[in-house]
């Protein structure tokens, strides 16, 4: 991967931004994979499974293939389009805990044979539809530390995963693993460590009733790099802390379960985020009173929650005013996209963001570190704004993906 820029954009991505003159929703495909490779480096042994959410696209899926990486696929839908971008379905596995007697029968035909469950009526479900399939079973996290953390949804307390493990033996299907998401963009080594304890305790309750588990599943969570809270601060996650924690929890793991222990990782915004970035531009910057008579700034950028940037209310993009001055005029603005829908903004509240005073509309914007969930969350075109047209940083301009 070339150096970073002074933004810490890499320079391929970087030139696309700058070359682009209509907005685009620009992917970096050369850092997706360096951060794939950087991954493998820091866990060589564990088997990667891109969750395939954060960014469904087929190059992308298809670059991480022929590095060796599968897919964690959430429905029929995504499993297809995996084995479409070249992944081996026997590196495909169902990672979603909810799903329908036809989702699961749809993917044991495309040949899947790996699901993870949380519910002995999914497993009796799975048990009729994918018969003699490998469950895993999602243990339940609390989320802290982490910026989305996903603790209600998914996942069995540890003492029920034993429980629907058996379930799954007596049905004659194969009791293959566990699995833990610790939220996402997690922010601490804690997280890990403690879901590492709870799996232990798993493992041993298992051990001690004769099931022998083949493989942990650690999810997903690592985090993006690139990003800033509500308020605007770096997040600046602590990665080598939490590929020690993670490597410690492994071998903890593997001594407590005393036999071989497969590790598979589901990474989502970690391997896409900062590889993917959106050349926009200013609707316009305005000024007005408050209810309570204070003046505000508002910036109205052409993209927004509904097309690229969904995740705009927890996060502040980093953002960069190509043309502007970095010592010019700045005035602290609330930043939002251009619809007619008050969610589609920055936390106001929380974080005002310095914007050069001399903004015009149609100047161009760039919006860094939001390639995660940024396709998969896009609307149709909620007030008429369409999807942003994909580009890849290594082509030129022209050769998109939508043209
Ligand atoms: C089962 C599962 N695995 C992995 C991920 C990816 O998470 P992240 O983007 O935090 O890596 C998700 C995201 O929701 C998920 O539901």
């Amino acid at each position: 991967m070339s150096a970073p820029t002074a933004d810490g954009l890499s320079e391929p991505l970087a030139a696309a931004l700058a070359a682009a003159t209509e907005d685009r929703l620009v992917y970096d495909l050369a850092g997706i994979e360096a951060r794939h490779d950087a991954l493998r480096r820091e866990l060589p042994v564990v088997q990667v499974r891109f969750a395939m959410k954060a960014c469904p696209l087929d190059e992308v899926l298809t670059a991480l293939a022929r590095r060796g990486a599968g897919a964690d696929a959430a429905s029929p839908g995504e499993v297809e389009q995996a084995l479409r971008a070249g992944i081996p379905v026997g590196r495909v596995h169902y990672g979603n805990t909810v799903k329908s007697d036809r989702n699961i029968a749809e993917a044991y035909r495309l040949g899947v044979r790996t699901f993870a469950t949380d519910s002995v009526q999914d497993v009796a479900a799975l048990a009729e539809h994918a018969p003699g399939a490998r469950v895993f079973c999602r243990v339940a996290t609390g989320g802290a530390g982490a910026v989305w953390g996903l603790s209600n949804k998914f996942g069995c307390p540890p003492g029920d995963a034993v429980r629907v493990l058996e379930a799954a033996r007596d049905a004659g299907l194969v009791p293959a693993g566990l699995s833990v998401h610790v939220g996402s963009q997690q922010m601490t080594g804690e997280a890990w460590h403690a879901a590492a304890e709870d799996l232990g305790d798993v493992l041993r309750v298992l051990g001690r009733r004769g099931l022998r588990v083949d493989h942990v599943n650690l999810g997903g969570g690592l985090p993006a790099l690139g990003y800033r809270d509500r308020r605007g601060t770096p997040l600046d996650p602590p990665l080598d802390k939490i590929f020690a924690v993670i490597r410690e929890g492994m071998d903890e793991l593997r001594r407590i379960h005393g036999g071989p222990l497969d590790f598979v990782v589901e990474p989502g915004r970690h391997l896409v985020a900062d590889h993917g970035a959106v050349r926009a531009h200013v609707t316009r910057l305005t000024e007005r009173r408050t209810a309570g008579g204070e003046r505000q700034h508002w910036l109205y950028l052409s993209c927004g929650k509904f097309n690229g940037l969904y995740e705009m209310d927890a996060l502040q993009y980093r953002l960069v005013f190509p043309g502007h001055r970095p010592d010019g005029p700045y005035v602290p603005a609330v930043v939002a996209g251009p619809t007619c829908d008050s969610d589609d903004a920055y936390s106001h509240e929380e974080g005002l963001v310095p914007v050069p005073a001399t903004l015009a509309s149609g100047d161009p914007v760039w919006v860094l570190s939001c390639g995660a969930y940024a396709t998969s969350y896009t609307t149709l075109g909620f007030n008429g704004f369409a999807p942003l047209p994909l580009a890849w940083a290594d082509r030129p301009e022209g050769t998109g993906a939508d043209d």
